[in-house]
């Protein structure tokens, strides 16, 4: 059996086991959720940061992009000039709204796209200045073209009109010479004035004028058409002043000539001219050139042109700049997607570590857990095997203590009872045997005593021969009751003698043959010890006298060392031994108990092997005393 102190020390130990198990894992537990909650609120913290920042980016580019769409169309209704007031305002917006994306996406390497689109942003700005100058001006020049066209129109309609009128003169004069002539030539005077003639044969100086002035006409109506300034020069510088010049000598007063429609045709022509070519122009001839005035149709007419150039000019700046900033946009767009991509993929990553050593520990805490667990559980299959050994080792005890018991207090009734039969049996055998011999005894003697005086002497002889062998009979009555209450053999004459005896009286009673083989032992018990050895083979024999029905019987006594082995073998029925001894039946015998009970006090130890049907062997040693 185990020792209970040692059970207590193991059963102690899992339970110690357990509390720090339970200990290191809720302080892993309150670590592993500390770790995991700072790393999450810390990402998720990044995350919201981030965005915001790109929704703030975003809020921004879509702002400065709208607010730039607005300032491209107020440019374009410049340009067609429409003009507003409002424009200013969205100026301030687009420098503030720029200033914000700067401080939104502060990143080092996109540093000189801002530069550039702040430079582009001013740029756009001061070209829009430029425009809204360029379009006041035009809006200022060009509606004033109508009513100068209109007034040239008059002038030259005028001129024809004078033209018209002097060629219509001319012609009449001339058909009142030819009249005159003709008057004179029918009165017969054959004589024409040859200065006359010439005059005649002259061409109408009126009808070259009005060509010219009808070429005029054409040419400032074509002033409108000319789509560039050089040409526009070229015809003026040309074809305007050479024809005008032509004009001019055309209608210059020869010597002594006095000519009302020259003079008005003259100043007709100076009207023409400062409405065409502004007030204080000049015709320089000899440079060829026609140096304009202040604000004639001519004047109005290139200003438009150059306007018009100029503004195809200022359109390319403006979308050279929209290209340059939507370019520069794109690329602070890009930079700006790849930085908060870049935070976008950290943080991804960061949390993915995150998980992995969350598993990670997971697995290795988990795996720990396991092997205490296994630990713990084996420890506690092992507790529990002990105590289920000790508690069948103690059961086993209670029951070999409860059946020891039960033999004693079987064997002790059963020594009363065995006593009280011994005691009975006396009885029986005094009140059977003896009572009724010495009764028998009595009326004999009485008989005797009442033929004493009526008979012979000699006729009492076989009366007292009866009576003597009646004494004789309870002589030997007497004898074998003392015999078997005691056996007087084992005292008078040893061990060794008695057990013959109780062989050979087996032998007779049971008709068995029994091979006995023996050493002497008489020397080597003392007188308890071989009473008990004799009650033991005593019960053995009785055993097989009563029970296995043998026809042979071994005994065989041998000495071995410091004690003497006793074998009893009968080739009986045999029985089942365990079944026997271990069976709580009421009824059962106490032979072999007492047996067992005796060799015990003897100090030896017994065998009892049988096999059912074939044979019995009781086996006991007794340490020699
Ligand atoms: N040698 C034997 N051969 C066969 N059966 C035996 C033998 N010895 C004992 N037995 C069996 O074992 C039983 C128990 O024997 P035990 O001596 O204890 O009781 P008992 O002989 O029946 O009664 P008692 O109390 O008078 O001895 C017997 O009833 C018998 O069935
Ligand atoms: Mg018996």
């Amino acid at each position: 059996m185990k020792n209970p102190s040692a059970v207590k020390k193991r059963e102690e130990n899992p339970i110690k086991l357990v509390w720090l198990i339970t200990l290191l894992s809720f302080s892993v537990g309150v670590f592993m959720v500390y770790i995991v909650w700072s790393t999450l609120t810390s990402i998720r913290t990044e995350r919201e940061n981030l965005f915001e920042l790109k929704e703030n980016f975003i809020s921004i580019q879509t702002k400065l992009e709208n607010s730039l769409s607005k300032q491209k169309s107020v440019i374009e209704d410049l340009l067609e000039v429409k003009l507003s007031d409002s424009s200013q305002n969205d100026d301030y917006i687009l420098v503030n709204l720029l200033k914000d994306y700067r401080q939104v996406v502060s990143d080092p390497i996109l540093a000189p796209a801002f530069e550039k689109l702040d430079k582009n942003i001013n740029s756009l700005l001061s070209t829009k200045n430029k425009i809204t100058w360029w379009a006041s001006a035009y809006n200022r020049t060009v509606p004033r073209i109508p009513s100068a066209k209109k007034e040239v129109e008059s002038i030259l309609y005028k001129i024809l009109e004078t033209v018209d009128k002097a060629e219509g003169q001319q012609r009449l004069d001339r058909a009142a010479m030819i009249r005159k002539i003709k008057k004179n030539y029918s009165r017969g005077s054959k004589q024409v004035d040859i200065a006359i003639i010439n005059q005649l044969t002259e061409q109408n100086v009126y009808s070259i004028i009005r060509r010219d002035i009808t070429d005029l006409v054409q040419l400032s109506e074509r002033l409108h058409a000319i789509p560039e300034a050089d040409n526009l020069t070229d015809l003026k510088d040309n074809k305007i002043r050479t024809l005008l010049a032509r004009v001019r000598m055309n209608t210059k007063l020869s010597e002594g000539e006095k000519s009302s429609e020259k003079i008005e045709l003259y100043s007709l022509l100076d009207d023409y001219e400062t409405a065409m070519f502004g007030q204080g122009y000049t015709i320089d001839n000899d440079h060829q050139t026609i140096i304009l005035g202040y604000d004639g149709e001519y004047g109005l007419i290139l200003d438009r042109l150059r306007m018009e150039s100029e503004k195809e000019i200022l359109q390319a700046e403006a979308n050279r700049i929209y290209d340059n900033i939507e370019l520069t946009l794109g690329e602070v767009t890009g930079r700006t997607n790849a930085i908060t991509q870049q935070e976008v993929i950290k943080v991804e990553k960061v949390l993915r570590q995150t998980w992995r050593t969350m598993v990670i520990i997971w697995i290795v805490t988990s795996l720990i857990y396991a092997m205490l667990a296994y630990e713990i559980i084996m420890a506690a299959r092992n507790q529990i095997k002990a105590l289920a050994d000790s508690n069948i080792e103690l059961e086993a005890m209670a029951d070999e203590l409860g059946r020891s018991q039960e033999r004693l207090h079987r064997l002790s009734s059963d020594l009363f009872s065995v006593q009280e039969n011994e005691r009975k049996r006396i009885a029986f055998e005094l009140h059977d045997e003896l009572g009724q011999s010495m009764a028998a005894l009595k009326l004999q003697v009485g008989s005797i005593a009442r033929r004493l005086g009526d008979v012979k002497p000699v006729d009492l002889l076989p009366v007292c021969d009866e009576m003597r062998s009646n004494i004789n009979q309870i002589i030997e009555n007497v004898r074998r009751l003392a015999r078997d209450l005691s056996p007087v053999v084992l005292d008078d004459l040893g061990l060794q003698a008695a057990i013959e005896y109780l062989v050979n009286n087996f032998s007779k009673i049971y008709n068995v043959k029994i091979r006995y083989q023996y050493t002497d032992i008489n020397h080597l018990f003392n007188e308890d010890s071989q009473r008990i050895i004799y009650r033991i083979l005593q019960e053995a024999l009785t055993n097989i006298g009563k029970h296995a029905g043998a026809k042979h019987v071994s005994l065989v006594i041998k000495e071995e060392g410091h004690a003497v082995r006793f074998t009893v073998k009968d080739d009986g029925r045999g029985f089942n031994v365990h079944k026997t001894l271990y069976t709580k039946d009421a009824e059962r015998g106490m032979g072999l108990a007492a047996m067992s009970e005796r060799v015990r006090i003897l100090g030896g130890k017994i065998n009892i092997v049988s096999r059912p049907g074939i044979d019995t062997t009781v086996t006991f040693a007794a340490p020699i005393k």
